[in-house]
């Protein structure tokens, strides 16, 4: 177990290197050979809430009026020990301890700037499994006054650019308020990942159905069928976050929310922000496990080619472009070395 986190965060720490470098996730790029977990659905559908409580912290700006206008990348390290803090990318040499501070500065950054570029985040804490999330924004139906036409399908773009990725974990989200058969969420993922294999299905507010009325055909895979099991959730309600409910209180009053409800009750322990969490990252684990060898393989070519760029470049190298290239070939080559222990000592699936 040990040893699948320690992967996780070198998987990470790849995915980081790759981004400093300016490598976006083209194509045979080492960042799409790495698995993430992104979640997409119409806004308002609770997408910024199901992450928050994936993570167990709050720090994503949330709430009804609260538009995500590009995708945020969040990579969560565990650490042993410590207090958590977070750095964002566009501001590297900034902690940032106080997590009403990260929400702030995720808000204002996005206010900065919109369009395609991303946003990216790193969270250090004893609290968080090792994972990168992303934020997508929300799918509209229809353009709002002052917008394009366009926007309906320039976001849908964009979101379907992440989530065709092979390696991108879809949470597609469905408000239990709507009619689960005709979500966007759905219906993208189904476009994107057809056998469903990377695709968990998640029912936000349970807690506002019509009276008299429940999801069980969805929850128990009647309404549509996926390979994994449909997770139902209870977010806090916008009233809750206006009381500042936290995190904890939020948890426990969601898992009563199960333990009581008559129409639920035999699912509780299937249910709720913390199976969830649990579910993904367990699918997460077997998904590094089964990419180890393309990683290595993708790893080895990025070496090759950077050596020949230094030769290029000729050495030795001075405090110019090339001595980063230099610093992440290094950090190629312990990566390949790490990763080959784990191929050569890890037994397949065997040590958890
Ligand atoms: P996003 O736009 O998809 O990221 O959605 P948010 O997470 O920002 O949530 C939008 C609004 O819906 C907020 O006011 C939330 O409090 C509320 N909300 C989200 N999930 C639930 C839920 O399960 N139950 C209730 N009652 N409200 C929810
Ligand atoms: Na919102
Ligand atoms: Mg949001």
């Amino acid at each position: 177990m040990a040893t699948m986190e320690s992967l996780i965060g070198l998987v990470n720490r790849i995915q980081r290197a790759c981004t400093v470098l300016g490598d976006h996730g083209g194509e045979g790029s080492l960042w799409e050979a790495l698995p993430s977990v992104a979640v997409v659905g119409g806004q308002s559908s609770g997408k910024s809430s199901v992450l928050e409580s994936i993570v167990g912290r709050d720090f994503l700006p949330r709430g009804s009026g609260i538009v995500t206008r590009r995708p945020l990348v969040l990579q969560l390290h565990k650490m042993e020990s410590g207090s958590e803090y977070a750095e964002f990318l566009h501001a590297p040499r900034r902690k940032y301890a106080d997590f009403a501070a990260v929400r702030k500065e995720i808000a204002d950054e996005t206010d900065r700037i919109t369009g395609k570029s991303k946003q990216i985040s790193n969270v250090y804490s004893p609290h968080v499994v090792n994972l990168t999330l992303i934020d997508l924004p929300g799918l509209t139906k229809v353009a709002v006054e002052g917008q394009p036409e366009s926007i309906v399908r320039d976001i849908e773009d964009m979101v379907r650019s992440y989530v065709e990725k092979p390696n991108c974990i879809i949470l597609a989200i469905s408000p239990a308020n709507q009619d689960i058969a005709t979500s966007d969420a759905i219906k993208l993922a189904r476009e994107v990942d057809p056998s469903g294999e990377r695709t968990f299905g998640v029912v936000t507010k349970l807690d506002l159905m019509d009276k008299g009325t429940n999801a069980l055909d969805v929850l128990e895979g009647r309404s549509y069928r996926l390979q994994h099991p449909w997770v139902g959730i209870v977010n806090r309600s916008q009233a809750d976050i206006n009381k500042n409910v936290d995190m904890i209180a939020a948890r426990r009053k969601e898992q009563e929310y199960f333990a009581n409800s008559p129409d639920y009750g035999h699912l509780a322990h299937k249910m709720g922000s913390e199976y969830l969490a649990k579910l993904l990252s367990k699918h997460l684990e077997s998904a590094i496990r089964a990419r180890i060898p393309s990683i290595v393989a993708l790893i080895n070519k990025t070496i090759d080619e950077l050596e020949a760029e230094l030769d290029r470049l000729g050495r030795p190298i001075g405090a110019d472009g090339g001595a980063q290239l230099y610093t992440i070939l290094e950090m190629c080559r312990a990566f390949d070395r790490i990763f080959k222990e784990h191929l050569d000592g890890g037994r397949p699936g065997g040590d958890r």
